[in-house]
């Protein structure tokens, strides 16, 4: 069963890295019509740019899912972020398509990205399933507030991105809410500080390779 179970994470993981990841949701339109040629060069460039730094965020999205699904014992729970995951396998494949429209690539260092992230999610893991959750709840309230900033930072012109930052942001805060409801208890300040700083540090890297 454990075999099963790891056989299954691992092709999710090689889905998320190598940008095949497939969706159950088709790509949020937007309400206007949207011509990306609209955009000058230097737009286009930076829309990729930021619309690559979500995508990293879902690659790690995926393995922080998939460490604390296999960390917990509670079949309920590994329900429950299996649920999330699904969600968040769309939002990693629409962003890979924005990227693709774009003219643009994903992450460089996705591979890194992911095995730091499901190193994390282990480490949140054997802390037990309320910090675990907590740990989820405070991630995708993070989150959360990040997508609010691109919401801003995205060119004007930018329909399609933000049409699928905004749906993107709606089920963040679903998933926040869930973890919490599940029981996550509040994290202390200098960790959620951390995970602030190491989203930075993401964030800044991914925007460029
Ligand atoms: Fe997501
Ligand atoms: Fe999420």
């Amino acid at each position: 069963m454990l075999f099963d179970e790891l056989i299954g994470e691992f092709d999710r993981g090689l889905r998320s890295i190598t940008g095949v990841a497939r969706m159950s949701r088709p790509v949020p339109q937007p309400d206007v019509v949207a011509d990306d040629s609209e955009m000058t060069v230097a737009e286009q460039s930076h829309a990729a740019a930021l619309m690559r730094v979500n995508h990293v965020g879902e690659v790690c999205a995926q393995a922080l899912y998939q460490a604390q699904k296999l960390a917990t014992r509670s079949e309920r729970l590994k329900q429950a972020f299996e649920r999330a995951a699904r969600e968040e396998e769309d939002h990693l494949a629409w962003t890979a398509h924005r990227l693709r429209e774009l003219d643009s690539r994903p992450s460089l260092l996705n591979p890194l990205w992911y095995a730091g992230s499901l190193a994390i999610g282990f480490v949140a893991g054997r802390f037990g399933d309320r910090v675990s959750l907590g740990f989820m709840a405070e991630t995708e309230r993070q989150v959360e507030q990040h997508l609010d900033g691109h919401l801003d930072r995205l060119p004007a012109l930018d329909h399609a991105s933000r049409a699928i930052v905004m749906q993107m942001r709606t089920d963040e805060i679903t998933h926040a809410r869930a973890a919490s409801d599940a029981g996550g208890v509040e994290l202390p300040a200098p960790v959620t500080a951390l995970m602030r700083v190491a989203a930075r540090m993401m964030t800044r890297t991914a925007y460029y390779i």
